[in-house]
């Protein structure tokens, strides 16, 4: 780990490790994000390896500008323009339509996607050298408290990641404002903007703080996406006549006979498999298979988080 001061030539250093799929904390106005790539899902899947979450959930996505939204997001209702207008750069959060250059890991097999444009300095100089969005979740370990310090993350989780840029203490404290827009604009989490604000905006808002954020529901919009193929975890033996019209999915190595083959990870990497594991599951998902069976992955490291996806997905 290195703790660094926010220099130009720091910056450069933190940006070219976020391009080569690195995972660096850095500052935002409102907590510490551990950032990677948003268009990278290995470095993703690193993320939730990095802070030991048990489910993958959705991660907000930062920009610097309209230009890099529109790498991100897709058919940007008015409504947003408008609030963006206002609060952006800062801590709003809007969840829009999601662009496919967004691995599917990014939004836990969402269409949509979280996306919010930081006002810290640091965060938009970061953004500016590596040129393109970054997926950060807070640079907390699952279940501890949000990082407003960069001493926080150094205690935290100073051992596990590539870089730490210490932009000094946030000013906010506490995590961004989340809305949806559609089909009408929602309050999803209560956060560093009050809602009588965005009101003044958008007029009444709505509120469902059932699924979005909510500290006693992880992982509960994850749950928006399981594939309408019924899906079983494996453990042992299927017989031959069973595996004709189903597909599998493993990590390295497949039984003879199935319709498809889907091999995460030949070398038996979890990071490889997480990254790949939402978009294996959306498409196998399009061919109208009977069922598709899946090798339960070692509970460790982001197995943890793999096989939760795959029993919620199975409990269908
Ligand atoms: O202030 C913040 O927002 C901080 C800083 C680092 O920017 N980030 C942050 O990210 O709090 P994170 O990953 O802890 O919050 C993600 C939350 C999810 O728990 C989920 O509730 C919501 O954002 N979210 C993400 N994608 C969503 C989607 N497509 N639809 C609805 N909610 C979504
Ligand atoms: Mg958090």
């Amino acid at each position: 780990m290195t703790l660094v001061s926010p220099t130009s030539e720091n910056l450069d250093r933190a940006a070219a490790l976020l391009r080569a799929g690195g995972v660096v904390a850095i500052p935002t106005e409102t907590v510490y994000g551990l950032a990677a790539s948003a268009l990278d899902a290995i470095a993703v899947a690193r993320i939730f390896e990095i802070k030991e979450r048990p489910a993958f959930d959705p991660l907000i996505v930062h920009v610097l500008d309209d230009a890099m939204l529109a790498r991100v997001a897709e058919d940007i209702p008015e409504r947003a323009r408008v609030l963006a207008a206002r609060f952006w750069p800062g801590p709003l959060t809007l969840v829009l339509r999601k662009a496919a250059s967004i691995p599917d890991l990014v939004t836990s097999g969402l269409s949509t996607v979280a996306v919010r444009m930081p006002a810290h300095p640091v965060a938009r100089a970061l953004l500016a050298r590596a040129g393109v969005p970054l997926a950060a979740p807070s640079a907390n370990r699952f279940g501890r408290l949000s990082p407003t310090r960069a001493e926080h993350v150094v205690n935290q989780l100073g051992d596990r990641v590539d870089c730490i840029v210490d932009g000094g203490r946030s000013e906010h404290g506490l995590e961004s404002t989340i809305l949806a827009l559609e089909p009408q604009v929602t309050l999803l989490r209560a956060g560093a903007i009050p809602v009588e604000a965005l009101e003044d905006v958008v007029g009444s808002i709505g509120i469902d703080l059932s699924s979005g954020g909510s500290p006693v529901a992880p992982g509960q919009l994850a749950r928006h996406y399981a594939p309408r193929t019924p899906l079983r975890i494996v453990e042992d033996f299927v017989p031959e006549a069973m595996r004709t019209g189903a597909a599998f999915i493993g990590m390295s190595q497949a039984p003879p006979g199935y319709a498809q083959v889907r091999l995460l990870s030949p070398s038996g990497d979890l990071r490889a498999a997480a990254a790949q594991l939402f978009e294996t599951l959306h498409e196998l998902d399009e061919r109208g298979l009977q069922r598709i069976d899946v090798a339960p992955v070692p509970e460790r490291g982001l197995g943890v988080a793999i096989m939760d996806r795959l029993r919620r997905a199975a409990a269908r």
